[in-house]
């Protein structure tokens, strides 16, 4: 609720991938991988990827028009842009400011907030209670990511799980109580970054010459370890946002879970007791799109009929740093 006493509801969702497909079948053969290893292990089969020249502000801008246009909104509505990116088009300025001058926008406040693939819903937690002030009237939360971009295309372990893509929600104020974002549960363990991480372009190492003969400037991974903390994690904060709020695993209505690896999806459903047919799932189509995840899946979910007015829905992610994020929404 504003501090007028309004909910900030998701008013519209707006997605955008790019043209190029990219089979299983499809990745460079160098590879050496399989359709039958990467379907079997993560539940990918495809992943869109954007050409050079089209960067993640551009696709941001493509999914904010879209959703813009679904909410009857113009860019002048807007006084709030938050971008959830660990792709971003340059390390400084924020992508959000890329944004907000490809759509024209006015001056408004518009920033990146950096929480890897828990990305989106740190924004939206972020974006509702500055809302909730009662200083913003409409924003836009959008997850943009070119992944392909921070791959190593020589890694087999890594280059076949992520995919590009952008998703972007509108919210507004509803003066119906108790709907939209009801609570929002962000977490973080900063004790092993090198889980997930890019270890030149920072401070620590340029992305100079000998990082790129290294290709330090890649993104690196240790995924058995990841999965093995995800499922905890992500279980222990759904449960822990849903007691707060008065509520068991027995009133979701849906879960839009981060697509990373379906298997991590099925332990995750196994462990809250949530029937699996719960869970929202296009991993196959998209790969992990980080960032722009959650709202691929909540716009697909809704295309699809599976929220409906009333449903009490849970957003749940995890992503490098390590992060962890989980948000209850209440769908008007
Ligand atoms: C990455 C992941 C799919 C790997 O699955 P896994 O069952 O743990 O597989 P392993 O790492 O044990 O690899 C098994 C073998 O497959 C090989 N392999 C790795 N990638 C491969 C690929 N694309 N094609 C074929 N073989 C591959 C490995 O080299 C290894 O071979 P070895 O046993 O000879 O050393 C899985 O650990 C995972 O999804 N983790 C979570 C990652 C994640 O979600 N990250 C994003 C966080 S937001």
């Amino acid at each position: 609720m504003t501090a007028s006493g309004a909910s900030i509801i998701i008013s519209s969702i707006g997605t955008y991938t790019p043209e190029r497909c990219v089979t299983n079948a499809q990745l460079p053969a160098h590879l050496e991988t399989t359709d039958e290893w990467i379907s079997s292990r993560t539940g990918i089969h495809q992943r869109y990827i954007a050409p050079d020249g089209q960067e993640a502000s551009d696709m941001a801008v493509l999914a904010a028009r879209s959703a813009l246009q679904k909410a009857h909104l113009q860019p002048a509505d807007i006084d709030l842009l938050v971008v959830a990116t660990m792709s971003p088009d340059y390390p400084f300025p924020s992508t959000a400011c890329l944004v907000q001058g490809k759509l024209g926008m006015r001056t408004v406040a518009a920033f990146d907030v950096h929480a890897a693939c828990s990305g989106f819903i740190y924004a939206l937690e972020v974006a509702s209670r500055m809302m909730q002030s009662g200083a913003y009237r409409n924003a836009l939360v959008i997850g943009a990511e070119k992944m392909s971009s921070v791959l190593d295309w020589e890694d087999r372990g890594t280059c076949v799980l992520f995919g590009d893509g952008a998703g972007a929600a509108v919210l507004s104020k509803s003066s119906t109580l108790g709907v939209g974002v009801i609570d929002c549960l962000l977490c973080s363990d900063g004790m092993r970054p090198e889980l997930l991480y890019c270890p030149a372009g920072g401070s620590v190492q340029r992305a100079d010459a000998e990082a790129i003969a290294q290709r330090a400037n890649f993104l690196k991974m240790n995924g058995k370890e990841i999965f093995k903390v995800a499922v905890r994690l992500m279980a222990d904060s759904a449960e822990q946002i849903l007691a707060r709020n008065g509520l068991t695993f027995a009133d979701v209505d849906c879960v839009i879970p981060h697509q990373a690896n379906v298997r991590i999806i099925d332990s995750l459903a196994k462990q809250a007791g949530i029937p699996r047919e719960k869970f929202f799932v296009n991993i196959d189509r998209y790969a992990n799109t980080s960032g722009a995840s959650i709202p691929l899946a909540l716009n697909e979910a809704l295309e699809q009929g599976r929220i409906k007015s009333g449903n009490n829905i849970l957003l749940v992610a995890f992503g490098g740093g390590l992060t962890w994020a989980t948000s209850l929404v209440k769908w008007l």
